[in-house]
């Protein structure tokens, strides 16, 4: 099958659906591949790198005519016509907002799949277009207010006097959201978050910034928020008015699927900000997180707060967004080309396949049926015995193991167990009571270091690590014995533990300077 690549009909679109890279490995998957003339020129992709890597370059009229056409949004009526009967369109549809691109495509015979459909799933992730470019305009998002913003992000010492580090408020820390803390902690700025999903607390505290509670804690299986009540929507919007006071910066990313963005920033929390402050404005396209942005614009208010409302965050990076997206692209293929063989094979038993399918060869098959996108486990099935002696329950995923194969993964144990006992009853009487100082530091090692977080397991073992100092002591002594043997031990023994020791705090110093601000 011939998959074409269009140039993007859409004036403001910087991206291109395949890059060189991503083309190499859609001909990996056994397609031919052909390219519109400087389809990728915007993005810094030339002809020639095309060519390089196995594809035609080819006429506007034979991109659209190919047999699967993957461009960015559904193409205005111009292109669409070019698109031949019985093809395949891949692409970001909208099909909810867009009802009667739906029929256009029914009445043109075509199967149209939505990148944007693709559902929230693990499995799903690396086909998930919202995600890669919500990545990269949380990102641009900072580059933004740190361009607008007239001061440094980091704190610094200098000659001439201190400079404090800016503070970022972020709203809503969903992929965008936790771009947006990600990249302004990394530029030294101070951050703090806030989101009304509970499980988001530690997703920000990871990346460094300060969650700042506000009282709606909602719980959600999906990473997607629900609208709020009028008694939360006030509570909560004088939380962000405080914060966005306090703040040099603030980043709006909240979004509620499907409904216009909800309001954060009132036009009198606006007034009360900062002379010099900005405000990121990412739900712009959707009605806007603040109530003075003009989306696709930035402007001064009168007093001297910068609001920028870009809806094309991603395209203002169209290097990194188009290899994002043409990835996504290239694994969807991947999972629609099961025999890398060059034919798309569509799986409507695949929940992923059939969430996509917006018509099939002019079938409209849109809505898809909601998808199951809990991560908790299903239910054990009723009924099934302990010992697993129902083999035949294929709706079980988990089933418990039968009992002999639990007792098989308890052989290794039991064997360790009666090698030691033998060893202690071997050894001469004066050694056992060294066994038990070992099994007991073995049994409280354990616990100490299973029960200390994973971020602070170096620090820990540098301590532990200096506990080796012990062995020091044992060769200083050795050292004083008469064989030259056990002194060249001894010597060797001072020395590796020294190393031990040393090293051990020396790796800890290098990884704590890792999270200091200068
Ligand atoms: P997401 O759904 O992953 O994240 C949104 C987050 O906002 C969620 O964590 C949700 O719990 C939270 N939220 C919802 N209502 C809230 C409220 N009232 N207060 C606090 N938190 C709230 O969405 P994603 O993918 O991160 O996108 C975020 C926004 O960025 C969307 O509006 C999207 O349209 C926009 N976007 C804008 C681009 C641009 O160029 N301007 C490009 C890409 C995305």
């Amino acid at each position: 099958m011939l998959i074409g690549v269009p140039k993007e009909p859409h004036t403001r679109e910087s991206l291109v659906a395949a890059t060189p890279d991503t083309v190499g490995k859609l001909i990996g998957l056994g397609y031919d591949v052909c390219v519109e003339k400087d389809a990728g020129l915007d993005a810094s992709y030339l002809d020639e790198q095309y060519r390089q890597a196995g594809a035609q370059i080819v006429t506007k009229e034979q991109a659209w005519g190919a047999d699967v056409v993957t461009c960015l949004d559904t193409p205005p009526d111009a292109e669409l016509a070019l698109v031949k009967a019985g093809a395949t369109l891949v692409c970001r549809v909208d099909p909810d907002a867009h009802s009667s691109d739906v029929e256009v495509f029914s009445s043109m015979g075509i199967t149209v799949l939505a990148m944007d459909a693709v559902p929230r799933i693990s499995r799903a992730q690396s086909m998930d277009v919202r995600s890669s470019m919500a990545n990269i305009a949380g990102y641009r998002a900072v580059v933004e207010a740190a361009n607008a913003f007239g001061r440094l992000f980091t704190g610094q010492v200098t000659a001439a006097g201190k400079v404090p580090p800016a503070t970022v408020y972020v709203i809503g820390a969903g992929v965008a959201g936790l771009a947006a803390i990600g990249t302004a902690s990394s530029m030294g700025a101070v951050v703090k978050a806030t989101d009304v999903r509970a499980a988001a607390a530690e997703q920000v505290a990871s990346l460094g910034a300060d969650f700042v509670e506000i009282p709606v804690k909602q719980t959600s299986s999906d990473g997607y928020a629900r609208a709020l009540s009028a008694e939360q929507e006030a509570l909560s919007l004088k939380v962000y008015t405080r914060q966005a006071i306090e703040s040099d910066i603030v980043v709006t990313t909240a979004q509620i699927p499907g409904k216009p963005a909800p309001l954060l920033i009132t036009a009198e929390a606006v007034r009360q900000m900062k002379p010099g402050s900005v405000i990121v404005d990412m739900g712009a396209s959707t009605g806007g997180n603040c109530e003075l942005t003009r989306p696709g614009e930035v402007f001064r208010t009168e007093n001297g707060v910068f609001i920028i409302g870009y809806t094309d965050l991603p395209g203002r990076l169209p290097g990194q967004a188009s290899q994002l997206y043409g990835q996504n692209v290239v694994n969807f293929f991947a999972l629609a080309t099961p025999r890398k063989d060059g034919v798309l094979t569509l799986d409507m038993g695949d929940e992923v396949v059939r969430s996509m399918t917006v018509t099939l060869e002019g079938e409209i098959l849109w809505p898809p049926p909601p998808v199951d996108v809990s991560a908790a486990p299903p239910p054990a099935p009723s009924g099934a015995s302990e010992g697993g002696e129902e083999p035949d329950a294929p709706s079980s995923p988990r089933r418990t193991p039968p009992r002999w194969r639990r007792w098989k993964s308890l052989v290794p144990a039991l064997c360790a167990a009666a090698l030691f006992a033998w060893l202690v009853m071997a050894a001469p009487r004066e050694m056992q009571s060294h066994f038990m100082v070992f099994a007991l530091a073995v049994v409280v090692g354990f616990y100490v270091i299973t029960n200390v977080t994973h971020s602070l397991h170096t620090p820990l073992m540098s301590v532990t690590n200096a506990i080796s100092g012990i062995i020091v002591v044992g060769a200083v002594i050795g050292t004083a014995a008469s064989g030259v043997w056990v002194q060249i031990l001894a010597f060797v023994a001072t020395v590796v533990a020294s190393v031990n020791i040393f090293g051990g705090f020396a790796v800890t110093h290098r990884m704590l300077k890792m999270f200091q601000r200068s």
